[in-house]
């Protein structure tokens, strides 16, 4: 494992400085990664398969997992605090997901028929989501919010769609500052999250040709930044005064307590999103909602819609992520998680006040953001100051430390970290801020 980088007086003199003695340490101590990055920049672009997990110099690249930990090719050990960006919630070697998983492999995996499986973890869902009374099964949260467009295009026979500046629903469903060329071509009306007044106004100017609206109760790749309630409740108001349908994207929030984020606001949508851990760490995606509107979906009615899929219903996915929500991931469990979750996030800012330092930490629960700069942080727009080297720094330090978090400083805390996992990383934290502080801080 490396050592700490600490900075010397006249050598780093400034944070940039520290970034790049940091970056040599890593790639002194990670020889295997960074052959393994090599050999997958010959066969895809990038060396890369999902662009979240590049980060400079090259990525690490894991070997192994079980509960918190994981291994990298260079042997080195990690508490995971990434937590595979929200789906990891069961750790890695969850003893019942992982027997479910196994049970179904025995018996073999493709049917091309109903199992007993889908209705099992439909039935978890329908008990745990307010908003859905129906649900349908797919293979990724992106596929989710895209069915939930297209039905609600549907339903409504309008095409607007309003999401929100800064939003993250998918690969081809991304709202960033400046946009993504490669969305899928809805008739999207971007509007300013948690802007009252700014979202008011478009709804005055477009609300009767809305379709739906669809948002993330906290923005999870834009920061970690929740939705207000009353931002959340106007949505809610303005949707059934223009006859639009609500979408939640609760393919993170989800895991926010026993019924989803939706619950704990009390604040119903017409449809909901899933996916990451509901499929118990298995591929999965599931969109639901009211029953007048999901049973459109239902074979037997004249004209329904037609929703095929041939890994929807796979059995390893709907086998583990039942056992999960059945046995260990229960209601409980998922209020336990979040309070711990507070109280470590807690933890976090209680640092970047004792040092006096532009250091905080975003979110709601188990999910969070650690941000380099002050100040409220209500949307992306109050993010555009952060200092992202020292975030880079900060990745690279926890790594040598042996914490693995997302280079954009997102955290989902998984069932099998423990309060002395938090320990050493607010210790670790805190090691950094002192040694950095002065660099940070200018
Ligand atoms: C809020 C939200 N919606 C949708 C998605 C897309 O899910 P998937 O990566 O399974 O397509 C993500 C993934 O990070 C997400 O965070």
């Amino acid at each position: 494992m490396a050592s700490r980088v600490t900075p010397e007086r006249g050598r780093n003199i400034d944070v940039e400085g520290a970034y790049r003695v940091a970056e040599e340490r890593y790639t002194a101590a990670n020889p295997e990664s960074l052959a393994q990055f090599t050999r997958a920049c010959e066969s895809l672009p990038g060396g890369n398969t999902r662009t979240g997990m590049y980060y400079a110099p090259f990525p690490l690249a894991m070997a192994r997992g079980e509960g918190a930990y994981m291994w990298d090719l260079d042997g080195h050990k990690y508490r995971d605090y990434a937590g595979d960006f929200s789906a990891g919630l069961y750790g890695h070697t969850n003893a019942v997901v992982h027997a479910a998983v196994r049970e179904v492999l025995a018996d073999g995996v493709t049917f091309g028929s109903v199992s007993a499986h889908e209705e099992r973890l439909a039935t978890q869902i329908c008990a745990r989501v307010p908003s859905i009374e129906r649900v349908r099964f797919c293979n990724s949260g992106t596929e989710a919010n895209i069915m939930s467009l297209v039905t609600a295009n549907a339903v409504t026979g309008r095409s607007k769609i309003m999401v929100f500046e800064g939003a993250y629903h998918g690969g081809t469903l991304s709202f960033p500052p400046g946009g993504s060329p490669i969305n899928v071509p809805f008739d999207f009306i971007l509007a300013p999250f948690n802007d009252v007044e700014g979202t008011s106004a478009l709804f005055d100017e477009h609300g009767d040709g809305l379709s739906a609206i669809l948002v993330e109760l906290v923005q999870g790749a834009g920061g970690c930044i929740p939705g207000e309630p009353e931002f959340v409740a106007l949505l809610r108001e303005r949707a059934t005064r223009h006859g639009a349908l609500l979408i939640f994207d609760e393919v993170m929030t989800s895991r926010l307590g026993p019924t989803g984020r939706q619950g704990a606001l009390g604040i119903i949508p017409d449809m909901t999103t899933l996916g990451k851990y509901v499929g118990g760490g298995m591929t999965a995606g599931a969109f639901g909602g009211r029953a007048d509107i999901m049973d459109r979906y239902d074979p037997r009615a004249k004209d329904h819609f037609v929703h095929n899929g041939t890994f929807n219903n796979n059995v390893m996915t709907l086998a583990g992520g039942a056992a999960g929500l059945e046995k260990v991931f229960t209601p409980e469990a998922a209020t336990a998680l979040t309070e711990s979750g507070e109280a470590f996030r807690g933890r976090l800012n209680a640092l970047g006040e004792k040092h006096g330092l532009p250091f905080q930490a975003t979110g709601s629960g188990s999910l969070m953001n650690i941000h380099f700069i002050t100040g409220d942080i209500r949307s992306h727009k109050d993010l555009a100051g952060r200092n992202l080297t020292a975030l880079d720094l900060f990745h690279l330090e926890m790594i040598a430390a042996g914490i693995y978090i997302t280079r954009r400083g997102y955290m989902a805390l998984s069932l099998a970290l423990t309060e002395e996992d938090h320990d050493v990383f607010v210790a670790e934290a805190d090691k950094f801020l002192g040694a950095y502080g002065e660099l940070i801080a200018t």
